[in-house]
């Protein structure tokens, strides 16, 4: 029996032992692929073809390695999270992270509603004050124009749900007038529902406010659209040779606290956070870029630190002496739409990961986030990062220097052994 096949469980013990066609089996028997798509998962991703299709110039593809975090539990449900990331020692950080906050429980998350924010901006406004009036005593008559734009939205549950203005009295360009439509855009990541309302309604607006409508755009800065995913880690499952748990628990929220009022190391913290975040955005085929605007616009404007860009997490040691973590940010996640169901690996990291809704996606996407700054802070705090890093980063200097495949390991032992990691020594080791 296969590891896959014991139990549907996100625990693939030895996973990482396999070799990689072994690999593709094991995730291929677990998710329930078929040859096509394990053949996908293998290598055979996207084709020039299908990218000539997907934007302007192609001349080719770029491909990324593509891994497996195991250990997530999320909401009482397991996965094995898809990731593509260059970077090493993300994929193992993450799964052992994910194994300690599963002894605790695993992940629970939790959502809003998938509300979007649409902006308009109007300038030469003649009265302020009154534009802004004239806007909100129209609100229903713009959310229904809105509506009348995005029918398989409003038919799926979706569709406007608010209306704001915002005056801004002293610009470099004079008085501005900013109106918000927020609409709720159920799966899809909603940048083409959100742009197509703007435009629809900017028109109605120029007349309301009297003024001239000039850029129609989503906000990116989707702070209606948050995501919360929390996790307790036992304080034993943090014992190390040299450690009591408790300390650790304590290490990592002195950890944390240095990243909630320094927006130097916020910055880092949070790039750890969106290691996890962005490669499984990128492996389901999201707007990656989107998701780092918001999330860092988030750490800024909703700071846990007010007045000052900080972490998007807490850990704390809690009552019990055990570690309590939690993440909030903006996800806006699509499964519908964009380049989820056009890439081929896309296709199969969605099915991999078998979520049903933009909401679950966004849910278990917190959670690696959340999974990998605890993986992240617990070494930095602990025996620090470079000595597992710099195993892995041997083996691409290895590469780097033209080791065939067979010698990599050999090579980047040997470099690590001599504390010289260097391309330059792996070339000598190559040629000798
Ligand atoms: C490296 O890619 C990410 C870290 O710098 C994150 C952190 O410092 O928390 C290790």
């Amino acid at each position: 029996m296969g590891i896959a096949e014991t139990v549907k469980s996100s625990r693939l013990p030895g996973f990482y032992k396999l070799g990689l066609a072994e690999r593709v089996a094991a995730v291929g028997d677990w998710a329930g692929l078929d040859d096509e798509e394990r053949a996908i998962l293998a290598g055979r991703g996207l084709q020039p073809g299908q990218a000539d299709l997907m934007i302007e110039n192609v001349v080719g593809t770029y491909a990324l390695p593509l891994g497996i975090a195991a250990n997530f539990l999320v909401n009482g449900r397991d996965y094995l999270i898809p990731m593509a990331v260059e970077e090493p020692s993300v994929l193992a950080a993450i799964s052992h992270a994910a194994k300690l906050i599963r002894a605790g429980g695993g992940f629970q998350a939790e959502s809003t509603d998938p509300v979007m924010i649409g902006q308009m901006q109007v300038l030469d406004v003649p009265d302020l004050e009154a534009a802004q009036r004239a806007v909100m005593a129209q609100r229903a008559e713009l959310m229904a124009l809105a509506d009348s734009y995005s029918d398989s939205i409003v038919r799926y549950g979706g569709g406007a749900r608010d209306i704001e203005a915002r005056p801004f009295a002293d610009t470099p360009v004079g008085p501005m007038l900013v109106v918000h439509l927020l609409f709720d855009t159920r799966d899809a990541m909603g940048a083409n529902t959100i742009n197509t309302a703007v435009e629809a309604i900017a028109p109605r607006v120029a007349e309301l406010t009297g003024g001239r409508v000039v850029l129609r755009i989503l906000s990116n800065l989707a702070d209606r659209r948050t995501t919360t995913a929390r996790g307790t880690v036992p304080a034993d499952a943090l014992t190390q040779p040299d450690l009591p748990g408790s300390a650790v628990a304590r290490l990592i929220a002195e950890a944390n606290a240095f990243a909630l009022v320094d927006p130097y190391r916020a910055a880092t913290h949070n790039k750890g956070i969106m290691n996890g975040i962005d490669a499984l955005c990128i492996a389901t085929g999201n707007d990656w870029r989107a998701i780092e605007a918001g999330a860092h616009s988030y750490a800024a404007h909703h700071s846990r630190n007010p007045g000052s860009y900080s972490a998007l997490t807490d850990w704390h040691v809690d009552d019990n002496g055990d570690l309590y973590g939690e993440i909030t940010l903006p996800l806006a996640v699509g499964t519908v739409g964009g380049a989820t169901k056009v890439h081929p690996t896309a296709r199969v990291a969605m099915k991999i990961l078998g979520v049903q809704s933009a909401r679950e996606l966004a849910e278990v996407m917190a959670s690696v986030g959340l999974a990998q700054n605890l993986a992240a802070i617990r070494a930095l705090a602990t025996h620090g990062i470079q000595r597992g890093h710099m195993r892995l980063h041997a083996r691409q200097i290895a590469l780097a220097a033209g080791a065939a495949e067979g010698q990599v390991q050999a090579i980047a032992d040997q470099l690590v052994a001599e504390g010289n990691i260097r391309v330059e020594r792996a070339r000598e080791l190559i040629t000798n």
